[in-house]
C-alpha cells in the first residue's frame, strides 16, 4: 500500500466481539493504519478494546456520534481525548455550543497533558440518509445539498477540525470551507457492490479524487468473502 494513500484509508470494525476487531486489524496492519471503532464495538467492549488497538501501534477514529446537550458533549469529549484517540466525532445536529465546547475541552486537555490533540469532526447529514428522508422524517425543506452545507459551516465557525460527509458533497464542501477543513467520507462501495442500507454512496477512487482527506471502508472489505482482495480491488479503483 503506498504511503500516501495509507493514511487516507480508515476501515470500520463493525463486530461485536473483540477478538474478531483484533484479528482484522492483525489482517490488515500492513497496508491500513487508522480503525474505526463504532457503537457496536464499544457497546460491547468499551475504552479498553481502543487500548488494545492502541497497543497494536494503530491508530483510532471513535465514530460515537455524539448528539447530547453540550455539557454531555464536552465531558464525552474529555474523555475521548483521555483516551488517546486520533479522531472522533459530534453530530453537528448537537448545535454549535455542543461543538465549541468539545473543541475547548481537547485543546485545554491536550495543553495540560502536553499529548497529541484528537481532531473533532462533526457529522453533517448520515451517508445512509436521502433528499427525500431529510424532508419527510426530519422536516428539512431546502435540499440536502444546501442543509449539509450548512451544517459544515457551522462546524467550521464553531472550530471543528473538519466533518463527516458523503463523497458526493466533498467538492462542494471544499470549495466552500477551503482545503484544509477535512472531510472523512463513508458510504465508499465499488460499483460492482451493493449500497445496503447506504444512499449517498461513491466509489473510493471519486471520493478521493474529489477532495476526500479520509475515506472509511466498512462492509465494502470486511463484508466480502475474501475482504483481502476487496481491498486490492480498491486500490484498483483509487
Ligand atoms: O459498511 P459501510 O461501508 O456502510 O460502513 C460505513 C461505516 O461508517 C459504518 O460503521 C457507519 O456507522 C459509519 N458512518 C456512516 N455514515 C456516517 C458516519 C459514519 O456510514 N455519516
Amino acid at each position: 500500500m503506498p504511503a500516501n494513500l495509507k493514511k487516507r484509508l480508515i476501515l470500520a470494525l463493525d463486530v461485536d466481539e473483540r477478538s474478531r476487531a483484533l484479528d482484522i486489524v492483525d489482517r490488515f496492519g500492513e497496508h491500513i493504519d487508522i480503525y474505526k471503532v463504532g457503537l457496536e464495538l464499544f457497546t460491547a467492549q468499551g475504552p479498553s478494546v481502543v487500548k488494545d488497538i492502541h497497543g497494536r501501534g494503530k491508530k483510532v477514529f471513535l465514530d460515537l456520534k455524539f448528539h447530547d446537550i453540550p455539557n454531555t458533549v464536552a465531558k464525552a469529549a474529555r474523555t475521548a481525548a483521555r483516551l488517546g484517540v486520533f479522531m472522533f466525532n459530534v453530530h453537528a445536529q448537537a448545535g454549535s455550543e455542543a461543538m465549541r465546547r468539545a473543541r475547548d475541552e481537547v485543546v485545554a486537555f491536550s495543553l495540560k497533558e502536553g499529548s497529541p490533540r484528537p481532531l473533532v469532526l462533526a457529522v453533517t447529514v448520515l451517508t445512509s440518509q436521502n433528499e427525500e428522508g431529510l424532508k419527510t422524517e426530519l422536516g428539512v425543506q431546502h435540499g440536502l445539498r444546501t442543509h449539509v452545507k450548512h451544517l459544515a459551516s457551522l462546524a467550521k465557525q464553531s472550530g471543528l477540525d473538519g466533518v463527516v460527509a458523503s463523497g458526493q458533497e466533498v467538492r462542494m464542501i471544499k470549495e466552500r470551507l477551503g482545503d484544509k477543513f477535512l472531510i472523512v467520507a463513508p458510504g465508499i462501495r465499488l460499483s460492482t457492490s451493493p449500497p445496503d442500507d447506504q444512499k449517498r454512496t461513491m466509489s473510493p477512487g471519486e471520493a478521493l479524487r474529489a477532495g476526500a482527506d479520509f475515506i472509511v471502508l466498512g462492509r465494502a472489505v470486511t463484508g466480502q468473502t475474501d475482504p483481502e482482495k476487496a481491498l486490492e480491488q480498491i486500490c484498483m479503483d483509487i
